[in-house]
């Protein structure tokens, strides 16, 4: 059976069985979501939001793209952010990175070849400049990668924080909390790397003090 066939066929079992099981299901989300989480991730298959953290539908409002990058320039995580902490109130905002991710490999390899992905990796490339003595003193180049992952994290979430929607937010009070997590395909467990931001004097304790921080 084709890979899409098998998806209907799951689909119709899912829906029925959902039913059968509370009957009001999909009569409660037809009525509007209330997710307590924004989840900012890679678009890798491996990384389903859902089933890492045992959510349910509903519970994560969710947006995703190569590499989890916020760029202040991207209309589609402004939007996104915006509408979570705006609309839906979000309690939490994760970004999670991920070990094995083809973004960050792709973006430190020697030569440019992979077309406009090289130009939304263009951030990565100058969180390695940032940290080029940290990560040059790795020598395995798997750790060096995984090291990578965990600083584009950091970076993400530091360009979250810049942004106006969560530092307006900040200013009314101390949410939405920010949270930053690595992904570990190898194992399945997630890594916290900056845990329960709630503030721009939070957000300074997580930098490395090579990165100039002037809006804080
Ligand atoms: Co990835």
């Amino acid at each position: 059976m084709e890979y899409y066939d098998r998806i209907l066929e799951f689909n119709r079992k899912w829906a029925s069985d959902m039913v059968a099981d509370d009957p009001s299901y999909f009569e409660r989300h037809a009525k509007g979501q209330s997710p307590h989480t924004l989840f900012i991730g890679c678009s890798d298959s491996r990384v389903q939001t859902n089933t890492l953290t045992g959510t349910e539908q509903g519970e994560m409002f969710v947006h995703r793209n190569i590499a989890n990058q916020v760029y202040s320039s991207d209309l589609n995580v402004l939007a996104a952010l915006e509408y979570a902490v705006y609309v839906l109130d979000v309690k939490h905002i994760i970004v999670c990175g991920h070990y094995g991710c083809g973004g960050i490999t792709a973006a430190s390899a020697a030569e440019a070849a992979h077309g406009v992905v090289d130009h939304w990796l263009a951030q990565i490339r100058t969180i390695m400049r940032l940290h080029q003595e940290e990560l040059d003193a790795i020598t395995e180049p798997e750790r060096r990668l995984d090291r990578l992952a965990e600083l584009n994290v950091i970076e993400q979430v530091y360009n979250l924080s810049c942004t106006p929607v969560i530092r307006e937010a900040w200013e009314r009070g101390r949410r939405p909390i920010i949270h930053g997590v690595v992904y570990d395909i190898r194992t399945g467990l997630l890594k916290e790397l900056a845990t329960r931001l709630d503030g721009p004097d939070k957000v300074k304790a997580i930098l490395p003090s090579t990165v100039a921080i002037p809006s804080f």
